[in-house]
């Protein structure tokens, strides 16, 4: 199985690191990186990629061949591009001769059919799926843990998306004060909660959600304040439990981002967290049917698994593709933190 990576930047990166570091666990021979800009500062952490055993492919000169020479050869293709770079490009990825299926990042929303790691999805037969933002899975995330995967006891769910303005290696779109974004549907706000219903629509669900979104001058991690009324007026310590018993989330009593983004850095592969979500523990607000609180979001690291399952589905089938997913699952969560 020989897999592309478009796009070398923050998800990309991770990306590359986790299949070449997993490969014999993915079921993968061979793992080749496209970048399409590279730019002198980039060649040194190219050729370290190079030196992890990745192929480089490209015009530039550290590609040990083009995108032309290996078209013919690739399986899977995970583009990591952004602003409709992925969505272009999917019309080259269909002349591709052996093409199994590819995924695209977050803001590749039309790129194929969504799929979040936890929800039961099967994307086996999907040849083009989309991996939906980090703020999106930590929202789906929040749902599914405080229902006990129950998403019928959902009453009312209420997201207060605190972003980071932009991710600490990058330095573009950086913020000096609080920006409010605008709330692009009248009911459900704005896209994480747009897209999260996008994903339940898949499993042929509606959930009665909203969210509002504020980027704040920070560049350590998202954080999530939720609300939600639950049918089923979980006690304190049942909520504590149930959080505790979720797959792929953690807790923490850190209060600070940038201190849990440093406990990443130091324990993570790739300095990342891969959890979907990192409840604040200690500090939930839980009155009869209304529980409350906030999550952090590792925005770098919290689609990973969710990729990475979903090209496990279309490569082997949902029961071995499940029991491959829980061991990565296994070598990339830490928590709790
Ligand atoms: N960053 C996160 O924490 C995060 C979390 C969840 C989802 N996502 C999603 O993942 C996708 C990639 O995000 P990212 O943060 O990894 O993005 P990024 O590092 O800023 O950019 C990704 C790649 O897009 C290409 N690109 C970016 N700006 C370009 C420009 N002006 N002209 C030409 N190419 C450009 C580059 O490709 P080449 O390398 O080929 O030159 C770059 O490596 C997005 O859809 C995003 O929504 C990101």
């Amino acid at each position: 199985m020989k897999v592309l990576v478009n796009g070398v930047g923050n998800i990309g990166t991770t990306l590359l690191q986790v299949l070449s570091t997993h490969r014999d666990l993915l079921g993968i021979d061979e793992v080749l990186a496209h970048k399409s800009t590279v730019r002198p500062w980039d060649v040194p952490q190219l050729e370290r990629l190079k030196d992890s055993g990745v192929v480089l492919v490209g015009d530039a000169y550290t590609a040990q061949a083009t995108l032309d020479q290996v078209a013919h050869d690739i399986d899977y293709v995970f583009d990591a591009g952004r602003n409709g770079f992925g969505i272009e490009r999917r019309s080259l990825y269909e002349t591709f001769p052996r093409l199994l299926g590819a995924s695209a990042q977050g803001t590749e929303t039309t790129f194929g059919t969504p799929y979040v790691l936890g929800l039961g999805m099967d994307a086996s037969a999907q040849r083009w799926t989309h991996i939906p933002s980090c703020n999106t899975h930590s929202a789906l995330a929040v749902l599914r843990t405080l229902t006990d995967g129950d998403l019928d006891d959902v009453a009312f769910g209420d997201f207060v998306v605190a972003r980071r303005s932009e991710d600490v290696g990058n330095h573009e779109r950086l913020v000096a004060g609080n920006v409010v974004a605008r709330h692009l549907d009248p009911v459900l706000g704005t896209h994480h909660a747009i897209d999260a219903d996008k994903v339940l629509a898949v499993l042929g669900r509606r959930l009665p959600i909203q969210s509002s979104d504020i980027t704040t001058p920070s560049q350590f991690l998202h954080s999530t304040r939720f609300s939600l009324r639950l049918r089923s007026a979980p006690s304190a310590s049942e909520v504590r439990d149930r959080i505790a018993r979720s797959s792929y989330v953690t807790s923490t009593q850190v209060f600070d981002t940038n201190k849990v983004f440093e406990i990443g850095r130091r324990f993570g592969l790739g300095g990342r967290l891969f959890n979907q979500a990192i409840f604040v523990a200690d500090n939930l607000l839980v009155n009869d049917d209304l529980v409350s609180g906030w999550a952090m979001v590792p925005q770098e690291g919290n689609t990973i698994l969710s990729t990475c399952a979903a090209f496990l589905q279309r490569s082997c089938g949902v029961t071995e593709a499940e029991v491959r997913t829980a061991a990565l699952a296994e070598k990339l969560l830490i928590g709790p933190l």
